[in-house]
């Protein structure tokens, strides 16, 4: 456990599409909370909402239909007024979080996020991206993990993610163009770096998702190529590479819904999940 006490907070980041973001949050947010016994909070910083419909499945059409509170609200820094109530009222912890799962001391707990979170950005002045940052330290001291899932396009959320973490997980898919995000990522962060120079923020590892393993199929000459490709270019900017891959799996999409009938290969997520953990000293 860090120095210091109060989670580890974790942003899962890459200014590129589609690698994995969402279901990494979501798979090491269980893992970390079934497996490793911690107390975790997922927050969901992306307007697609997917981590949020991955963890509460159902329920958040019930999140929606009730308006109940979300990240949005953090933002706004207070709830607005509802059929109960006609006046704004202020937002604690606990009115911003579901919580997905509970056993003995600790929680498996999720700030959402809605569809309308861009509008309600763009609406209003520019948020204060440090708005996360202090509801987090107000609120969560007391959890072990913090994990941020964070949309692929950069913006004030992004420093938002910045400013609440103090690791950055970014997983890759060893495809054509794996590493366009790649200097956009390092040039953001030091960026984030230079003007926030209290703050300290490393990558604690880059992971290869989507892996092609398919009973013998290695994915060929290409994958071999994308393979070198992030291998080198983490090197140059000085991120460690995981050792542990994350297969391609039909499980996966499946898992996401709930439906463990078919995991397939998935299971061997878990040591890639191991592997995280230990990098970041949970
Ligand atoms: N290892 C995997 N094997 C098979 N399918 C996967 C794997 N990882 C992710 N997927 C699938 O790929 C799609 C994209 O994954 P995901 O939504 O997690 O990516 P993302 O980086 O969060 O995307 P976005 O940039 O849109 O937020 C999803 O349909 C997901 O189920
Ligand atoms: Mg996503």
């Amino acid at each position: 456990m860090p120095e210091g006490g109060g989670p580890v907070c974790v942003c899962v980041i890459n200014l590129k599409g589609g690698v994995g973001k969402s279901t990494i949050s979501a798979l090491l947010a269980r893992h970390g909370y079934q497996q490793r016994n911690l107390d975790v909070l997922a927050v969901d910083l992306d307007p697609q909402s997917n981590l949020s419909q991955a963890l509460m499945r159902d329920n958040y059409r019930l999140l929606l239909s009730r308006k109940l509170p979300s990240i949005v609200e953090v933002f706004n820094g207070y709830r607005p007024p509802s059929p109960q109530r006609t006046g704004p009222r202020s937002l604690n912890g606990s009115d911003a979080v579901q919580t997905i799962a509970r056993s003995g001391g600790r929680t498996l707990q999720l700030l959402p996020s809605r569809f309308d979170f861009s509008d309600n950005l763009l609406g209003s002045v520019r948020p204060d991206p440090r708005v996360l940052a202090r509801f987090l330290a107000d609120n969560f001291q007391e959890k072990d993990l913090v994990l941020i899932d964070c949309a692929p396009t950069e913006s004030i959320l992004t420093t938002a993610a910045y400013h609440a973490s103090g690791y950055i997980l970014v997983p890759v898919k060893p495809e054509y163009f794996a590493t366009i995000g790649f200097p956009l990522l390092k040039e953001s962060l030091s960026n984030f770096s230079s003007q926030n120079r209290g703050h300290s923020i490393d990558v604690c590892g880059v992971v290869i998702n989507n892996a092609f393993y398919d009973g013998g199929n290695n994915g060929g000459p290409e994958k071999y190529r994308a393979l070198q490709e992030i291998k080198y270019e983490a090197h140059e900017n000085g991120w460690k590479l995981y050792d542990h891959e994350i297969p391609h799996s039909r499980g996966f999409p499946k898992m996401m819904r709930g439906d463990y009938s078919y995991v397939g290969n998935a299971w061997m997520f878990s040591s890639f999940a191991e592997e995280f953990f230990e990098s970041i000293g949970l």
